[in-house]
């Protein structure tokens, strides 16, 4: 079948077998189908770019559900499925008032892939209200709780890329989310720029949510009209050192503080320098309006995109001596 609507690239890749599983149980029988070898997990396929078809068993993971499963005065528990979609379940939390996750809206994907990356946005990342996921562990079909420290997270990471990976599937998360007196993430300047022209001056967890929705539709092509994965890249994180030599060349390259000596820089600034914002080849290309975001306009093929990705990490290697690293999983 053609995996055209389960990636958000919207790449016309094919898998030889399919299956979707709505529940643990289901998980664990197609794990077991001993007549397909070669089986691969698909999520919300928005971080993936397919650059070939699947000659192997593709296991759609579709379990749904979103529950309460401990809460005080102050906090609550709320654990969700992994096929549930990502910015569903933020609107449901916004609708009960639980507050933590606002600044994380419209995020593409599903539940059970925002651990894997830590997904983050506008001075949020998931680890801030993260309290424990569970994964099946695929060797022994056990169903792990992971705490936040077993899951290592870092700026777009987590030990499900590292150590453990391929080795577990996700399938729940828990949050510890707010009930009042909400924490509320402004410092984003486009958050407050945008506060600002909606006319909100004591903004609530919902308006910042509206905010965010509104910056990333300004910026963000949506992949049910253009497809795409979100930023391809990673910003690369250099050493002070470096980024003060290259400012000798490129007075304004921004940075962003990340410890005493580091500092990462916005990929998307460096492949706008590079001159690819908005390059398009027939039918894909650079954003527009984002150059971080790689797009397939419609027929694209997976492995033009990624000859694009490399053409472009190497044009930055050459001109700033950075490599940067693709956020997106290539498969
Ligand atoms: N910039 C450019 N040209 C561009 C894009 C960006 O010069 O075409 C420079 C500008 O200086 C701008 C700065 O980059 O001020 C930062 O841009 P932006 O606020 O759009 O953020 P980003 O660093 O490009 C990251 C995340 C996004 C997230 C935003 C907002 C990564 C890899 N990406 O992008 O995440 O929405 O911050 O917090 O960290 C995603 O992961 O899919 C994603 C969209």
């Amino acid at each position: 079948i053609s995996l055209k609507p389960y990636n958000t690239f919207g790449l016309d890749a094919r898998a030889t077998y399919f299956v979707q599983v709505n529940s643990i149980q289901e998980l664990k029988d197609a794990l077991s189908l001993e007549n397909y070898p070669n089986k691969f997990i698909l999520g919300g396929g928005s971080n993936m770019l397919l650059t070939k078809d699947l000659d192997c068993l593709v296991i759609h993971l579709a379990l749904k559900g979103i529950e309460i499963i401990n809460q005080d005065e102050d906090e609550v528990l709320v654990k969700a499925c992994a096929g549930e979609n990502w910015h569903q379940f933020v609107l449901w939390c916004l609708a009960q008032d639980f507050g933590g996750i606002e600044n994380l809206s419209l995020i593409p994907g599903n539940v059970g892939t925002a651990p894997i990356q830590n997904i983050g946005a506008y001075g949020v990342e998931l680890k801030d209200v993260f309290e424990s996921c569970e994964a099946l562990n695929i060797e022994t079909k056990a169903i792990e709780t992971f705490t936040k420290e077993a899951c290592q997270f870092g700026y777009r990471e987590s030990v499900f890329k590292q150590d453990k990976k391929g080795r577990y599937v996700i399938v729940s998360a828990t949050l510890r989310l707010r009930k009042h007196q909400h924490q509320l993430h402004t410092e984003y300047g486009a958050i407050t720029n945008e506060l600002e022209s909606m006319g909100v001056v004591d903004p609530t967890i919902q308006d910042i949510s509206k905010a965010v929705i509104a910056i990333r539709e300004s910026k963000l092509p949506n992949p049910n009209v253009i497809g795409n994965s979100g930023s391809f890249f990673k910003n690369p994180v250099i050493s002070n050192i470096y980024f003060e030599k290259l400012k000798i060349n490129f007075p304004d390259m921004p940075s962003y503080v990340v410890s005493q000596d580091e500092v990462k820089v916005p990929a998307g600034w460096l492949i706008e320098k590079s001159g690819f914002k908005g390059k398009t080849f027939n039918n894909y290309g650079v954003h527009k309006k984002q150059a971080l975001v790689l797009v397939n306009y419609g027929g694209a093929q997976g492995s033009d995109i990624f000859d694009l990705a490399k053409l472009i990490q190497k044009t930055i290697k050459r001109i700033f001596g950075i490599t940067i690293e693709t956020e997106v999983n290539i498969i």
